[in-house]
């Protein structure tokens, strides 16, 4: 996994915990107390998956509490280091249909095996409404992608719901449609 997520996540757990919960969660996850993760390398998924379940544990919070806290901050974030894939797609459904060229934009500079492995995570699909999201990773964060899908569709006023059509958020593998209101509106009228 690219170092964006690990460095990010870990500065949400320093906002809410402070420093003390930030070195606790990365000791207990098999990092380095201090470790700085470079957003633009690549490090292991099974390390990166287990940062989120120290973290979960630190808090006392389910798995789907953590997205719903992190996802506000992971898109903050984002537009702050990325404003470039934000500028020119001001809707959910043509940043969504986008989201998996962004990921492998950002894995470019990765070893050809660790690119694949970004590559092969998400295929989208368009359907009317809104599009189709085909994941497929060992790390099963599929309820992290429903909760920033969510979260986007919020802040750009377009209210937006994930359907599990097969599989589930807590799985490897799963089909989630993706439904923006706002465009059904729009097809409606
Ligand atoms: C500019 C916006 C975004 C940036 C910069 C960004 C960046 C990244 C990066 C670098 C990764 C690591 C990929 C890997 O190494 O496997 C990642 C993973 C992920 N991103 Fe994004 N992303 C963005 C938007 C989104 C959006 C809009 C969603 C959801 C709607 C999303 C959902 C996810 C999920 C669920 C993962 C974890 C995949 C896995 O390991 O299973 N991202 N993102």
């Amino acid at each position: 996994m690219i170092g964006w997520v690990p460095y990010v996540l870990s500065a949400f757990i320093e906002e809410v915990g402070g420093p003390g919960a930030r070195r606790e969660v990365l000791l207990a996850a098999g990092f380095d107390a201090e470790e700085s993760f470079r957003i633009n390398a690549g490090y292991a998924d099974a390390a990166c998956r287990r940062l989120l379940d120290a973290a979960c544990l630190h808090f006392g919070m389910s798995e789907d509490e953590a997205f719903e806290a992190f996802a506000p901050f992971f898109l903050r974030r984002s537009r702050e280091m990325f404003p470039a894939f934000f500028a020119h797609r001001p809707c959910v459904r043509a940043f969504l249909l986008h989201q998996p060229e962004v990921h492998n934009t950002l894995a470019a500079g990765l070893a050809a095996g660790q690119r694949d492995s970004v590559a092969r995570k998400f295929r989208v699909e368009p359907m009317e409404g809104g599009l189709r999201v085909f994941y497929r990773s060992a790390n099963r964060l599929a309820g992290l992608y429903a909760a920033v899908a969510r979260r986007l569709g919020e802040e750009l006023g377009q209210p937006t719901s994930v359907r599990f059509e097969a599989g589930g958020p807590g799985e490897t593998e799963c089909i989630m449609a993706i439904e923006v209101q706002d465009l059904k509106a729009q097809v409606a009228a």
